[in-house]
């Protein structure tokens, strides 16, 4: 299949580009490169032994991405171009609604122009927030509650309604990933944050490589096994595998599907720093802050959709998360091109 990736140098964009190669898809990847590097797709191409195409394009240009698709014709669109930082969004939200509300109906223009019918969406958990039960299954309410996961909800009641104008030949899955961490078991790709990292596992292995002095842990009194927070941390190259499986199942599913990426179970801040220390032999020191605004308890997945509709399930566990994550931070202590 021709599949047009958006978003395909960053982190889990490389990522689902290396898996749809190994499976033999023809990829053509749409990036701005505002926080990525071309050196992932060049180590992507190296990693699979076949060729990519790359236009250095942002999703609003309508012009240039009329272009691309007019020159590749895809038979689907994997959509991960987008901002991700939560605080960002509430300091520049419309900047946020443009890029990640906007560029999504930039986007679904220009594959009506060339009848292509099917897109799967980098959708997020931060959809659901506050979690009213767990484990959180899709029909939990929608409440997010930064302007972030409302840019993902509007994404996603988008693609609904574009769906749903011909819904006898269009397929869109808005994919609500949990928390994805861990990096290719080559460790030639990863994460590579542009500035001080927000989320836990970019922090704790940038202390275990040296480049930070600390960890805090925000808040070791919540209601949870150990106090401190608690996630389902899904392995990276699982959630890229769940890209491809989506592309492959999407023409049997209903016009409009959302569908949780997670592994169905959750892990706390102090188990992913003791195993992170136990798979890199580093100590990964640490100071107890106060919580952080905006964060949840607790928060798991109920992933039984995914398995009952896409047949995808995970692989990898906590284990191989963390040694992931450091084999690919020790080898590119500083991230692609600055070694
Ligand atoms: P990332 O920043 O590494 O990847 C996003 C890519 O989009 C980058 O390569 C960036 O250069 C590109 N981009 C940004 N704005 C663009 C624009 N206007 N036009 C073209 N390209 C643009 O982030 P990621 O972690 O790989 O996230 C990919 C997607 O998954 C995002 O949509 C994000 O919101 C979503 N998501 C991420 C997480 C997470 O924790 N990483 C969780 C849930 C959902
Ligand atoms: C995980 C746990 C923190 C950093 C965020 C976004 C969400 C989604 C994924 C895109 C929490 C604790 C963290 C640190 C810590 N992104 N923590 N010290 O908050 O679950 O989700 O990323 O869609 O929208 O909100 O992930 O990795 O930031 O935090 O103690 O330096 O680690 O309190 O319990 P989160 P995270």
């Amino acid at each position: 299949m021709k599949v047009l990736v958006t978003g395909g140098a960053g982190y889990i964009g490389s990522q689902t580009c290396l898996e749809l190669l190994r499976k033999g898809h023809d990829v053509q990847v749409v990036d701005n490169l505002l926080n990525s590097s071309v050196e992932a797709l060049t180590r992507v191409k190296r990693l699979s032994n076949r060729n990519l195409a790359f236009t250095k394009c942002d999703v609003r240009d309508t012009k240039l991405l009329n272009r691309v698709l007019g020159d590749f014709q895809p038979d689907a669109v994997i959509h991960l171009a987008g901002l991700k930082a939560v605080g960002e969004s509430a300091a520049k939200p419309t900047l946020y609604y443009d890029v990640n509300v906007g560029g999504t109906a930039a986007l679904l223009s220009a594959m009506e122009k060339v009848s292509c019918d099917n897109i799967v969406f980098s959708s997020s958990a931060t959809v659901y927030g506050e979690p009213q039960y767990l484990p959180c299954d899709e029909q939990h309410p929608l409440n997010p509650i930064n302007p972030y996961g409302r840019t993902k909800l509007f994404g996603e009641e988008l693609l609904r309604d574009w769906s749903l104008a011909e819904p006898k030949n269009r397929h869109a899955v808005a994919l609500r990933y949990f928390n994805p961490v861990g990096a290719d078991l080559s460790g030639e790709i990863g994460e590579d944050p542009n500035d001080i990292p927000n989320n836990l596992i970019p922090f704790v292995a940038q202390v275990a490589v040296g480049r930070r002095d600390f960890l805090q842990i925000f808040g070791n009194d919540y209601e949870t096994v150990d106090g401190s927070g608690v996630r389902d941390y899904i392995h990276v190259v699982d959630l890229a595998r769940s890209h491809v499986v989506a592309v492959d199942h999407i023409q049997a599913l209903a016009p409009f599907e959302a569908i949780n990426i997670g592994t169905g179970s959750g892990l706390s801040v102090l188990q992913m720093v003791r195993e992170f220390e136990k798979q890199s032999g580093k100590q990964i020191k640490y100071k107890i802050a106060s919580r952080r605004l905006g964060d949840v308890a607790e928060v798991w997945a109920d992933a039984s959709k995914a398995k009952k509709m896409l047949g995808f399930q995970t692989k990898f566990g906590l284990s191989e998360m963390c040694r992931d994550t450091w084999r690919w931070q020790s080898a590119n202590p500083n991230g692609y091109q600055k070694n």
